[in-house]
């Protein structure tokens, strides 16, 4: 059975609540400094031109904005939203019936562009390209294809693996951007922002001790706050307080770092079973009963970026900062 955890245990109300957290608008939206200043400009010279925006790629680990971001490219340009999915698309003739329905400068976000099949992919090349598609009337010999018009949309993709996207589909975006870990900084901001939105009192130790154990994802320090709240509520008088934070924290089993149940696995696992590794990625999944797709998306990028793992060409090997993480001496390496 799959393992679940509490930290990454989605609800319906946590999808609720999520949206209800996301900013609307640039001036709204904590971090991504980069990206948010390139999306200003882009989003101004195309309105200032009364043209579409260019394909937009947001790519990068799960919970970093990128649906957010979307959403927000559309407030901004003051056009229609349609949101779909990769997987969601199974065939040709669905994509160009949603490529269809779209209105001059709406946007179509496509979360998990990777996992269009190949036949969907193709439909996208010349509506991407030249606002057109190409069906197919008839069948055997007498078949012809007939080129059909599209409004000047804007498609917006996300992955958490632009490494598997194909060249001809990557080299159609105009604007690529590579979302990035949050800050501790930012990850506060956002925090206090969501008490504010949510009429949550915390302090601002709180928040620090929140963000400091958010795993750089605004995401993550929504769920975990959703959940102090709870906890702040029938243990204490509401307030988020230093000492509230931590020993809901605790109990949630999120540690110091930020790292959960199935990351500590992940790391303890290659330290005692293989010896901090080398060890691949489909034998650590195997070892630990989870699916090697998500640890590769969901729990390494932070692990990496954090120098607890290091990924190299004979698999997977636990760093020295994973050993004294957990206060194990680290074996000497002959
Ligand atoms: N909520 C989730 N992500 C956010 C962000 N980047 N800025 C503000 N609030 C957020």
């Amino acid at each position: 059975m799959a393992k679940r955890i509490i930290t990454t245990e989605v609800t319906e109300e946590d999808r609720r609540i999520e949206n209800s957290l996301r900013p609307k608008l640039l001036c709204e939206y904590i971090g991504q400094e980069k990206t948010k200043e390139n999306l200003r400009i882009y989003i101004e010279a195309a309105k200032s031109r009364n043209e579409s925006l260019d394909h937009v790629l947001f790519y990068g680990p799960p919970g970093l904005g990128k649906t957010t971001l979307a959403s927000i490219i559309a407030n901004e340009m003051d056009v229609n939203l349609k949101v779909t999915s990769g997987p969601a698309i199974e065939k040709p003739g669905e994509m160009a019936a949603i490529l269809n329905s779209l209105q001059d400068g709406d946007l179509l976000f496509v979360d998990e562009i990777h996992r269009l099949n190949r036949q969907v992919e193709e439909v996208l090349y010349p509506a991407m390209e030249d606002y057109a598609i190409d069906i197919v009337i008839g069948k055997g010999p007498t078949a012809r294809s007939v080129r059909l018009d599209l409004p000047k949309f804007t498609l917006v993709g996300a992955t958490t693996r632009a490494g598997m996207l194909s060249a001809p589909l990557r080299d159609r975006f105009g604007v690529v951007n590579r979302l990035e870990f949050y800050n501790q900084r930012e990850l506060e901001e956002i925090i206090l922002r969501s008490a504010h939105v949510l009429n949550v009192e915390i302090e601002p130790e709180g928040a620090v001790e929140m963000a400091k154990r958010s795993r750089g994802t605004p995401r993550l320090a929504n769920r975990l706050l959703k959940r102090v709240r709870d906890f702040a509520q029938v243990q204490y008088d509401g307030v988020i307080t230093k000492q509230v934070a931590c020993e809901a924290l605790d109990r949630l089993e999120v540690d110091k770092m930020g790292l959960d149940r199935v990351d500590r696995e992940l790391l303890l696992t290659m330290i005692h079973q293989f010896q901090g590794g080398p060890v691949g990625l489909e034998t650590l999944a195997a070892a630990i009963g989870e699916d090697s797709g998500t640890i590769e998306d969901v729990y390494e990028p932070y692990l990496i970026q954090n120098g607890l793992i290091q990924r190299t060409p004979r698999g997977r090997v636990a760093a020295s900062q994973a050993y004294h993480h957990f206060g194990i001496a680290m074996p000497e390496k002959n």
